[in-house]
């Protein structure tokens, strides 16, 4: 007996994991949230038992202790129980408690690492949680707790990070994100996209300054970006402006097109065209080229 913790991926089918896909074709039960959907939910067997633990903010919700508990319950009876949960099991997803406590019962356990929607939704969206010379670090929080109560996270040193900050759980509580990090001395001019429902058919990408932040309801499930990078994957004016060295390869010193992020090419010689060198390895000098840059603009 087994229960696997996996990982169902943002949303779109397709950003599952082969070994997600497989377990579900195998499981006896899946014990499932509300943020997998349904097309997920068919690959599972016919005779498999579905078990909805759900917890929607706006109305049922299943405790923690109900989901442990039937976890155990169903790990003590069936060989193969799979425990799906949106996103990355442990980010955010309560993972952590529902593998001690299957540990306590003497339940195997096994995670099965998910794509987190906390990369992949901005990904998907065009937006790169870091990018060269633009944000070389990115933070992931919750906005779970009142960030203007009881929040155990330090939001002024948030503020003050200066690289990008992807916000979960942030919907019902957008307003007091913006609140705490102009607080702490975020620009209100700072860009922001809010990802809603992404990688599924009902995705939507709003882009606004943190100012606007929570001005107009957040739909559920969203993700906030907050930095730089939200003003991608066009790499406006207003970026290149506040970051002028994103528009310049320095390896060439060529301006690079300030196209979108991921539709800009990258200029490489023809290789089938350069003539072969037959000069001898060892008497050729070495020509280090231009060592503090790479000749890529983007990483
Ligand atoms: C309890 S957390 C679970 C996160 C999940 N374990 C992960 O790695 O993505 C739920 C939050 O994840 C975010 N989320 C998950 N899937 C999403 C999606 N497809 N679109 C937008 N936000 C999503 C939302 O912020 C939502 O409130």
């Amino acid at each position: 007996m087994t229960v696997y913790l996996v990982g169902a991926g943002p949303g779109d089918p397709e950003l599952l994991t082969l070994k997600a896909a497989r377990l579900l074709t195998i499981a006896d039960v899946v014990v499932f949230d509300r943020l997998v959907g349904p097309e997920i939910l068919d690959m599972v067997a016919p005779w498999a038992e579905l078990v909805d633990v759900g917890k929607d903010p706006n109305g049922r919700r299943t405790s923690q202790a109900t989901i442990n508990a039937t976890l155990v319950d169903r790990g003590l009876r069936h060989s193969t129980v799979v425990r799906l949960k949106g996103g990355d099991p442990f980010v955010f997803g309560r993972g952590g408690e529902e593998a001690l406590a299957l540990e306590a019962e003497g339940i195997d356990t096994e995670v099965v690492p998910g794509i987190t929607s906390a990369i992949a939704g901005p990904a998907a969206a065009g937006i790169p949680v870091t990018h060269r010379r633009v944000s070389s670090a990115f933070t992931v929080v919750t906005a779970h707790q009142d960030p203007a109560n009881d929040d155990a996270l330090n939001w002024d040193a948030l503020a003050r990070l200066g690289t990008t900050l992807v916000v979960l759980m942030g919907a019902r509580r957008a307003r007091q994100v913006r609140d705490r990090l102009i607080a702490g001395g975020l620009s209100a001019a700072t860009p922001v996209a809010v990802i809603i429902a992404a990688t599924t058919d009902n995705e939507e990408v709003r882009r606004l300054t943190l100012a606007d932040l929570g001005v107009e309801p957040v739909p559920n499930p969203a993700i906030i970006v907050i930095g730089a990078v939200a003003a991608s994957p066009v790499i406006t004016r207003t970026l290149v402006d506040q970051h002028p060295s994103i528009a310049f390869d320095h390896s060439t010193t060529a301006p690079i097109d300030p196209a979108p992020v991921y539709t800009a090419p990258i200029t490489t010689a023809p290789t089938n065209t350069a003539p072969i060198s037959t000069a001898p390895i060892s008497t050729a000098p070495i020509n280090p080229g231009p060592t503090s840059e790479d000749p890529l603009p983007w990483h």
